[in-house]
């Protein structure tokens, strides 16, 4: 059985980035045969970039309506709070303890989110990827479908799971989960800058689509995304140097579940105004159900709590007596 295990930060609104890099593939995952999926709102990594003790618990039910919206359905799949679960912290720090400093240097999403002041960096912020470890390993998990900025992350989780299967348990306890990096957008681009990654934390909203944002915002957004002079590429060459032309593409291609080759094959040579009527009218075609689904969910807290509380139940059915077992690996007392 294929146990499948990714999640996603109540740090602002999520973005199309969030959706078509990974929460569409998480929808296909939890459809396909002898699968079972974990799909967990970490709100203890939320935390590493600043506390919001006002807004965290709304955000994350926001993000488990986003999840739901989507298609995932919580009758089949697992839909809770990090923090519901402590395992996960507790692993995290067994993990951090095997850690060597110089893994974690390595990471590069730790320089892009640290800044410039690194002194200033929670520590938190920089055992991130020691927790995100911990969440997948507790539950023994063999894949985890994220977006392409993640890859880092998950090659970590790998290395952390050989060294204690390794060094400590000197046997296979922990699964070596596998990155599921898929579709045509793995790397979603900001709308105004070709060459960064759509992100929820960039400064100006109108870099990203929001998955809260309604037909008349999207498709103002979309109006005022950066292209170029020339036309709609019409091949892989024509996109050469011309990334915020590719990344719309992408987008289209993502939306549409074709490819982006099929995409220029259709709109290729055409002017952008033509092209982006398009995108915008498929952007509000896919997301407004969604978003609308949203809504409804939110309207009701009372309903998102009884579905988190109820799959934080069965989540701790599964890790706690990995986390025992983990802790027996690594000699610790136990009555
Ligand atoms: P987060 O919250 O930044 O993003 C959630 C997921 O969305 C993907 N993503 C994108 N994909 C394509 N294009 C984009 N522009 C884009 N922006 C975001 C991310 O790759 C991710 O899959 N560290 C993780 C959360 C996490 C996690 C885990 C994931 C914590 N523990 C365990 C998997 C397994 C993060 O910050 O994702």
């Amino acid at each position: 059985m294929k146990r499948i295990f990714s999640g996603m930060q109540p740090t602002n609104r999520l973005t199309l980035g969030n959706y078509l890099g990974a929460l569409k593939n998480w929808v296909k995952m939890q459809d396909e045969h002898g699968t079972q999926c974990i799909y967990c709102v970490v709100d203890l990594h939320a935390n590493t970039t600043g506390y919001n003790p006002g807004t965290l618990k709304n955000a994350t039910r926001e993000v488990a309506a986003a999840y739901i919206a989507a298609g995932v359905n919580p009758e089949k799949s697992i839909i809770f709070a990090q923090s519901s679960v402590p395992g996960h912290a507790q692993l995290g720090w067994m993990l951090s303890c095997i850690t060597p400093l110089g893994w974690l240097n390595r990471m590069t999403q730790f320089k892009d989110k640290a800044g410039k002041d690194k002194e200033k960096a929670s520590a938190g912020l920089y055992t991130y990827p020691t927790l995100m470890a911990a969440d997948v390993l507790l539950y023994h998990a063999t894949h985890v479908p994220v977006g392409d900025d993640q890859k880092q992350h998950v090659e970590l989780m790998r290395d952390i799971a050989i060294s204690f299967n390794q060094h400590i348990a000197g046997r296979d306890f922990f699964p070596v989960p596998d990155p599921v990096i898929m579709g045509e957008a793995t790397r979603v681009m900001s709308l105004r800058d070709g060459t960064q990654k759509m992100s929820k934390s960039a400064e100006s909203d109108m870099t990203r689509i929001n998955l809260t944002d309604d037909a008349d915002m999207i498709s103002q957004k979309i109006k005022k995304a950066k292209t170029d002079a020339g036309l709609v590429p019409a091949s892989e060459a024509e996109c050469e140097g011309r990334p915020e032309a590719r990344n719309l593409l992408t987008i289209y291609a993502a939306l549409s579940d074709t490819s982006r080759e099929a995409v220029m094959a259709e709109y290729g040579g055409q002017q952008f105004s033509a092209f982006k009527n398009a995108l915008s009218d498929l952007t509000v075609a896919t997301m407004a159900p969604i978003t609308g689904r949203m809504r409804e969910l939110m309207a009701d807290p009372t309903e998102m709590d009884r579905i988190l509380g109820a799959s934080a139940v069965k989540a701790n059915e599964i890790a706690e007596p990995i986390l025992k077992n983990a802790m027996d690996i690594m000699g610790f007392w136990r009555a």
